[in-house]
């Protein structure tokens, strides 16, 4: 018998609440799973402008948050459950600081966004208090949370309340780091003799990551291959020497798939439900999807979907520079997202060009994401780099066949179609060139069109695998437990 573990969960996005990226999924998800298993578990994150305070049980609290260099300021406390559970999330509130439309940015990042996540960071430990919830684990995600590692092991070394919670980092991306100018050391509250190259310190700034990588007990990131690949020079974005240096409590742990959420055997979104028994339902989908994007309503065309932020992580420098080589093919293409403004413009002035192959639509629309999955023969997701991804993976449980490259995630979840075998549940290509992205489109769209057969066993195969966050929460269990006996062990020296 495990002992129980308390766990406070903080990031900054969790579906439903509010998302932008992968990590809300996560964030709505992983802490369910963990509960599941017996780990008493309370999530916290912002409470941003878009969730309605009349949606959630306001809790009579306030807390004062010490800002060091700012003063004590004060936060509100709302409560709610993560959607089909009894799992607990609190919200932060503090107008000033969340009071705006966007999550990260407007047109640009908000230049308060050291002071508004260090906030969120140190709210997150005085509700713990106020609870009277002492966390055996402190479990924080990217640089938004980062701070909390940092914290536990220097201001509140000795602090009678926490001074048993080991901290996890999960890095779901390592591109954004949380920089910031060096001042923010004094809103810490953080002594500055740890503003050092091997701990808070990166070129005269502060980079609250590479604190929190210092710092933490256990540091995971979100693949196997992603876990590698941030130790080099091209996935490092100039951390990998310190992160080789702290390798010793890395981990890779995949993400899991909410699959009440994505699969279309109970999917409302769609317009047909079917599953690996019962196919016909995906015709449907796809004929609804050329509805939607106005394409011409044929059966027998090769429909590859894309969904995602348009930034260069994903690759779309690549797709924009093959496009119209792709379009040729006889094919059709939908793509939705947001992001980068060129990219934003030259694929909507694209739709305009090829009305009849290719339909952008650019924004945010969860809807319209479940329907692509549903719809689409092929997923496009060419990423530079891809910590895991989630979307290759919902494709195959929808029967959609990704075309990924083989980075991060994508390759650990993709198994590359073999024809001499018929193996396979996907198509991959290496090198991020616009070369391999046309030929292994091509190759795809050949095996769609041409055999059918092969074509149609692979997406039933890839229907039936299961990403479960069963697994990936028995794996988070086993680092919080060896974090739990080492500090019980500590005690005894
Ligand atoms: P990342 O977190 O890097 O953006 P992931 O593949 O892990 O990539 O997760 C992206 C998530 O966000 C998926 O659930 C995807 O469906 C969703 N998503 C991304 N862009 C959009 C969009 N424009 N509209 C709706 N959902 C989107
Ligand atoms: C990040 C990564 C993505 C990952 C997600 C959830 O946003 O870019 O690859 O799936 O986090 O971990």
């Amino acid at each position: 018998m495990n002992p129980q573990i308390n766990t406070l969960f903080v990031a900054s996005e969790v579906v439903p609440f509010a998302k932008t990226g992968g990590l809300a999924d996560v964030s709505g998800a992983l802490p369910k799973a963990l509960a599941a298993l017996g780990v008493n578990v309370k999530v916290v994150m912002p409470r941003y402008y878009s969730i309605d305070r009349e949606t959630l049980e306001h809790i009579p609290m306030a807390l004062g948050v010490d800002m060091g260099s700012m003063g004590e300021l004060w936060a509100g406390v709302y409560r709610s459950h993560l959607s089909g559970s009894d799992v607990e999330i609190y919200f932060i509130d503090h107008e000033a600081f969340y009071g705006r439309s966007g999550l990260y940015h407007e047109e640009e990042a908000y230049a308060d966004n050291d002071i508004r996540f260090v906030f969120l960071s140190k709210a997150a430990l005085q509700l713990s208090r106020a609870l009277g919830f002492r966390p055996d684990i402190v479990h924080a995600n990217d640089w938004h949370t980062a701070a909390l590692p940092v914290l536990l092991k220097t201001t509140l070394r000795e602090d009678a309340f926490f001074k048993e919670s080991a901290s996890v980092l999960t890095l779901h991306n390592l591109q954004h780091q949380g920089v910031f100018a060096k001042e923010l050391m004094d809103v810490l509250g953080v002594d500055w003799r740890y503003f050092n190259p091997m701990q808070l310190e990166a070129m005269d700034n502060v980079n609250l990551l590479k604190g929190g990588i210092a710092f933490c007990d256990a540091l995971t990131t979100v693949s196997r291959k992603y876990a590698h690949e941030i130790q080099t020079p091209e996935f490092g974005f100039g951390l990998e020497a310190h992160i080789r240096a702290h390798a010793h409590k890395l981990y890779g742990i995949l993400n899991g798939v909410d699959y009440e959420e994505w699969s279309p055997a109970v999917d409302p979104y769609i317009a047909a439900r079917y599953d690996s028994n019962s196919f016909e339902g995906k015709a449907l989908c796809k004929r609804d999807l050329q509805e939607r994007f106005g394409l011409p309503l044929r059966e027998d065309v090769p429909l590859i979907g894309f969904v995602g932020r348009f930034v260069t992580q994903k690759g779309i420098e690549l797709i924009a520079t093959v496009l119209e080589g792709l379009l040729a093919m006889d094919i059709q293409m939908v793509m939705l997202g947001s992001g980068e403004q060129w990219a934003e413009a030259f694929f909507s002035n694209m739709a305009g060009k090829y009305p009849d192959r290719f339909g952008c639509h650019i924004g945010y629309n969860n809807a319209l994401a479940h329907q692509i999955e549903a719809g689409s023969d092929l997923f496009l997701m060419p990423s530079l780099f891809e910590p895991c991804g989630l979307n290759q993976i919902y494709s195959l449980r929808y029967g959609t066949l990704p075309i990924v490259r083989a980075t991060g995630g994508l390759d650990d979840t993709i198994v590359n179609y073999d024809p001499a075998t018929g193996e396979g549940n996907g198509f991959k290509f290496w090198y991020a060139t616009p070369d391999a992205l046309y030929h292994t489109v091509q190759w795809a769209v050949d095996t769609c069109r041409y055999q059918p057969e092969a074509f149609r066993a692979m997406q039933l195969r890839a229907m039936k695998a299961h990403f479960s966050w069963k697994d990936a929460a028995r794996q988070y269990l086993d680092i919080y437990l060896a974090l739990y006996y080492q500090n019980r062990i500590k005690r005894y020296q």
